[in-house]
């Protein structure tokens, strides 16, 4: 059996805990709880653990990548108050946190998707503010550092008091961080970039979806090269992406971006023949959660196999 490599010390299995997380719990101990959203290589969440040794640092990221060079980090300079999440932020804030538990949240260059039509991925959007502002003790703070006038002024202009909870505030600073994205932005020349920081003012409750049991399909008939997937828009967001097959296995993976309330989810569903007929079900990967988008993806591609 393989042995947990020892720099995987920090790494927190979520599914194999029950949820929401008890954070204090995971760390052993009482102390406030700071968040870093998409830390890439680990180098600000490690530093910051190092700085305050009195508070918990928790880093969140979808790539696996990631987790193990800051845990690889964390361990070689054996700090004991990180923790790593290898989840998408956006189900992570939903499942993982109980409400008044975070103190505060930062993100450091997050992707800005630059084209208009990518826009929709961007993540500082009014409901994550919202969610975020849940999770955040009374009085907490999101930190936001883009290099990004677009994503800034888009961030400006969708937030208000009312929506999210929160209270902006704008600065306008140099380099500070030395995290691998802004020594990059640097390298071009850039100078200035943008510090929103949103303090909580009034607390925001969420509603968290129902977590399912995911039914797989198994269906006798499906023809990969006549497959017409439609997305759908209500009452949950289902986008259909590329289609993958291999016809000397009769395995396929289709890539899929589903949308509930705050819940965003990009994931792979796996098309496989086998003897009692062909399979439809999700393939690993990085953890998904199983509420009702997952479900009606599946459902849209049993339901396009029958027609093929
Ligand atoms: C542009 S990089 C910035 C990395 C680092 N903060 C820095 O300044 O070098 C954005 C990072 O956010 C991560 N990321 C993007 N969307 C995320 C999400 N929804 N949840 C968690 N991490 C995410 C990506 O994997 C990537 O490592």
């Amino acid at each position: 059996m393989a042995t947990k490599s020892k720099s995987l010390e920090n790494y927190v299995p979520w599914r194999a805990r029950s949820l929401p997380i008890l954070w204090d719990r995971e760390f052993g101990r009482s102390a406030p709880l700071h968040l870093e959203i998409g830390f890439g290589n680990g180098d600000y969440l490690t530093r910051c653990a190092a700085d305050d040794p009195d508070s918990n640092y928790l880093g969140i990221e979808m790539t696996w990548g990631s987790i193990k060079r800051a845990a690889a980090l964390a361990d070689r300079n054996r700090l004991k108050n990180v923790r790593l999440l290898w989840e998408d932020a956006r189900t992570a804030l939903v499942w993982d946190f109980q409400e008044h538990s975070v103190s505060s949240i930062t993100a450091l260059y997050p992707c800005p998707w630059p084209k208009k039509r990518h826009a929709k991925f961007r993540l500082f959007k009014p409901a994550f503010i919202r969610l975020c502002n849940s999770r955040l003790v009374d009085g907490g703070t999101l930190t936001v550092v883009t290099d990004s006038a677009d994503y800034k002024d888009e961030i400006l202009e969708d937030n208000t008091l009312e929506k999210t909870g929160m209270e902006l505030k704008l600065e306008i600073i140099a380099a500070s961080f030395s995290t691998k994205y802004e020594k990059k932005w640097e390298e071009t020349g850039q100078t200035e970039f943008y510090k929103l920081i949103f303090h909580k003012r009034d607390h925001r409750t969420i509603q968290n979806p129902e977590v399912l049991i995911v039914k797989h399909h198994v269906v006798p008939h499906l023809d990969p090269r006549n497959l017409k997937l439609v997305d759908e828009q209500d009452p949950y967001s289902i986008q259909f992406k590329q289609f993958i097959f291999d016809p000397e296995q009769n395995i396929g993976l289709l890539e899929v971006y589903s949308h509930e309330e705050t819940i965003e989810q990009h994931f792979y569903i796996r098309i496989k023949k086998q003897e009692n007929g062909w399979k439809i079900h999700p393939a690993g990967g990085p953890p998904l959660l199983p509420v009702a988008s997952v479900q009606r993806a599946l459902d849209i591609v049993k339901n396009a196999a029958q027609q093929s």
